[in-house]
């Protein structure tokens, strides 16, 4: 750790009154140095709650979005705005027009791994921790869902309901070729007693076979509450450094350290640094688009209270 940094660190964001919010896939510099740390649910309802002026988000440009859209007069940087989830691309407004067109006004319900200008043309947003509740209050039993085809096929299984995945094919690179079947089976031989954990983006092999499913930090809540020889993460492998922090006495590993997510690890501690110094790139939304999603999400919200 760069102490000099730290310091300068601690003086910004007393100058600014700023606050950090970093995703649990973070790097270990900027977790140890955050504010908050949490899934993309607890990191949208926290930011509803900080008393600050600037909100300095370290995840990538999606969170950063939705903190910008639910406190619009706040300022929200975004220290690498380069830092994006190409999950996000496989789902387009037209996308999502077509799809409700054809399936008779069906509720899109969008993951909140999305383009903003997709989210504006959606019925509900939702978080991996928050889809099959969400999906569960809804009367109807036609469900549209996207980009997201695992977390789509998981919320099916969940809820009983019908769920037409839009695209047929959207997926998280790292989960979809990271998180395997065969990464289970070998943690089941490798492993005393293990506890394996996959993320609903991961394929449904691999999610049958594990012995939880859940968002990241629904995972973290687990190791507290399971008794195992070995706790076995199956998503990108920056949680395993919270996951440790939180519970130095377990064992924990990685289901497959190799599940990295470059976009989430090229912001770091002197990007922050410098961004709050200049007090730049800040996340600006349209401002139609900005109201439009804001009352979605809160609808959503409202709703898995
Ligand atoms: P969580 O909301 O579970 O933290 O997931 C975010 C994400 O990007 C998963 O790849
Ligand atoms: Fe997107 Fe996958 Fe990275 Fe999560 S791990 S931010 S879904 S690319």
């Amino acid at each position: 750790m760069d102490d000099e940094l730290v310091r300068r660190l601690e003086e910004l964001k007393r100058r600014r009154r700023a606050v950090i919010l970093a995703h649990n896939y973070q790097l270990p510099e900027i977790q140890d140095v955050a504010d908050y740390i949490g899934d993309s649910l607890e990191l949208a309802k926290k930011s509803m709650s900080i008393d600050a002026d600037v909100i300095v988000f370290a995840g990538v440009s999606f969170m950063a979005e939705m903190a910008k859209a639910l406190n619009p007069d706040k300022i929200v940087l975004h220290p690498v705005p380069n830092s994006r989830c190409p999950l996000a691309d496989f789902l387009t407004p037209q996308q999502i027009l077509e799809a409700k067109e054809k399936y008779n006004g069906a509720p899109f319900v969008i993951y909140v791994n999305s383009n903003i200008d997709a989210k504006a043309v959606s019925d509900y947003i939702v978080t991996s921790a928050s889809a099959a509740k969400l999906v569960s209050r809804l009367d109807d039993e036609l469900i549209l869902f996207g980009p997201d085809k695992n977390l789509a096929d998981h919320t099916a299984l969940m809820t009983g309901k019908k769920i037409i995945a839009v695209p047929s094919n959207g997926h998280c690179p790292v989960h979809e070729y990271m998180v395997r079947i065969e990464d289970v089976i070998e943690a089941r031989k490798q492993y005393e007693n293990p506890y394996i954990m996959v993320h609903p983006e991961a394929p449904r092999e691999a999610r049958l076979a594990a012995d939880y499913v859940g968002s990241t930090s629904q995972m973290l809540r687990r190791i507290r509450e399971v008794e195992a020889g070995t706790y076995v993460i199956g998503t990108e492998e920056g949680l395993v450094y919270r996951a440790r922090k939180l519970y130095p006495s377990k064992n924990i590993v990685a289901l497959q350290p190799k599940a990295v997510c470059i976009d989430m690890k090229k912001i770091s501690l002197r990007r922050i640094v410098e961004s709050l110094e200049n007090m730049k790139p800040r996340v600006e939304l349209d401002p139609t688009v900005l109201s439009k999603v804001n009352e979605i999400l809160r609808r959503s919200l409202e709703l898995i209270k």
